[in-house]
């Protein structure tokens, strides 16, 4: 039996995801602003990037709420505190609150959407925290380079990016100015981080 979109569960759902993606939006752009101010300009970039991105997931889920425009939709649910003046801590925290998205919360989602027969709903669930494992991977990969202090330098040879002018630096660590564009130090980022951006500003 076909169940109402109004007495769904997806509905609720729906809106819970619409408020996490919200949260994470805002807990990321608040997270660039302390990178910015610890002078760690490409990881700032880094946040405001994915920001964008919570926003378009975002506002995927308030597309599926429209046929409920002018309605209020009350809903419980539990969002994280992740404060820190450490950029390791908030880059873990955010790989964590992804995978969570990825491995538990969208799959159910999507799985409760599909059992109720709303399949454009279970779709977007499955395919957004496809893009969140992505995201946790990203933020991962930062903290690592964080706590083991790779970010800037590298026993052997590394090669770096400067995000302002594209300057490509090679060495062992990153020069405190770009010798191009005369940009700080926290402009530039590891090549090596392409694959977890798959974004323009790396190519
Ligand atoms: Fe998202
Ligand atoms: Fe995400």
């Amino acid at each position: 039996m076909a169940i109402d979109f109004e007495k769904s569960r997806t509905k609720e759902n729906l809106m819970r995801a619409f408020a996490g993606e919200s949260q994470a939006r805002n807990r990321y752009t608040i997270a660039a602003e302390t990178a910015r101010h610890q002078g760690m300009y490409s990881i700032s970039q880094i946040f405001l990037f994915t920001a964008d991105q919570e926003r378009a997931h975002a506002e995927r889920y308030y597309s599926l709420l429209k046929s409920l425009s002018g309605e209020t939709v009350i809903i419980s649910g539990g969002y994280p505190i992740d404060h820190s003046d450490s950029l390791a801590d908030l880059l873990r925290s955010a790989q964590h609150n992804e995978m969570e998205e990825y491995e538990d919360v969208y799959q159910e989602f999507g799985d409760v959407a599909k059992e109720e027969g709303f399949l454009e709903a279970a779709s977007a669930f499955y395919q957004i925290a496809d893009v969140e494992a992505v995201h946790g991977k990203r933020f991962g990969k930062l903290a690592e380079m964080l706590e083991n202090n790779t970010y800037y330098e590298r026993e052997g040879e590394g090669a770096w990016m400067c995000l302002n002018c594209g300057h490509i630096h090679r060495g062992k660590r990153v020069p405190e100015v770009c010798p191009t564009c005369r940009h700080e130090k926290g402009y530039f980022i590891p090549v090596e981080l392409a694959p977890y951006l798959e974004c323009e500003f790396m190519k």
